[in-house]
């Protein structure tokens, strides 16, 4: 049976992440969605926010505007919610999915967010466009919804689909809490048919190069093409305010690396 992504974080990756999230530039992450926070904004929404790196500053930017502003963090993994519940014991962490996020029907949010293209561990477009909706749903009347996915790179998706990516390759190196040296490496493929690249995640140490008794990990991400969000974004009533091709808020081009996408209600 395949395992999924939630269920290995559980087994131990949930926190390994942090450091091992070196490659993503965590303070344009951090500085683009703190960015978005207005002295209107009273209420934030944060999708798939793991460990609450991003959520927590988000929030004390918005609390610098009134101490009682609400604050609600979702994700699948418990191991997830339970480390970022004790770090920031402050913001009502959640267990749901992004799918069909654990609010009340009369909760709704000036900024809806879903950091680090975890907009893409939705498989399938019905999967996107039911988010979408809910998201919707879920915005105040002028609230505004931010996400950042990547664009998809098809001369490295062709050579994935043919099976040409070096198996095993290093895709992370980093030091966990005790400053012991790590490292990832995956095993991927891409089913142009359905629209994902699935990476395996083994677990090896630095130094030794031995794999480590970790469960692996999936790292399925499904791609969508910038005609395709458009399109789903559209269909559930939300209207592209802003799109940038990274969070550095560069322009979004064919060639840009990512879709960061801010949108309201259409
Ligand atoms: C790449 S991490 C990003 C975490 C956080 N947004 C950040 O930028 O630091 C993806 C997170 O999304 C969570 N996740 C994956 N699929 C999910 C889903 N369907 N619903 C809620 N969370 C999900 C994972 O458990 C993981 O914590």
């Amino acid at each position: 049976m395949q395992q999924n992504t939630v269920d290995l974080w559980d087994q131990g990756w949930a926190p390994l992440y942090d450091d091992m999230d070196n490659v993503r530039s965590p303070n344009q992450h951090t500085a683009f969605y703190v960015g978005l926070v207005t002295p209107g904004t009273g209420s934030l929404l944060d999708l798939g926010s793991g460990t609450g790196s991003i959520t927590a500053p988000v929030v004390e930017k918005m609390r610098e505007g009134g101490a009682d502003r609400p604050a609600v963090g979702v994700d699948l993994a418990p191991a997830m919610v339970e480390l970022a519940a004790a770090r920031y014991p402050a913001i009502d962490w959640r267990l749901g999915d992004i799918k069909c996020p654990p609010v009340a029907p009369e909760e709704r949010f000036d900024l809806v967010i879903c950091c680090f293209h975890t907009m893409q561990a939705l498989r399938t477009e019905a999967d996107m466009a039911e988010s979408l909706s809910n998201i919707r749903d879920a915005l105040a009347p002028d609230g505004r919804f931010a996400f950042d996915i990547y664009q998809p790179n098809r001369a490295y998706l062709a050579k994935a689909a043919a099976g040409g990516l070096e198996d095993g390759r290093v895709v992370r190196e980093f030091s966990d809490r005790t400053g012991r040296r790590l490292r990832v490496r995956e095993y991927s493929t891409y089913d142009p048919e359905t629209l994902l690249f699935s990476g395996t995640w083994y677990l090896h140490d630095g130094v030794t190069d031995a794999r480590l008794p970790l469960e692996p990990m999936d790292q399925t991400l499904r791609q969508y093409f910038a005609s395709d969000m458009e399109r789903l974004l559209a269909d559930a009533g939300l209207q592209i305010v802003e799109r940038y091709g990274d969070l550095d808020r560069s322009p979004f081009t064919p060639e840009a690396k990512r879709q960061v996408i801010v949108c309201g209600q259409g």
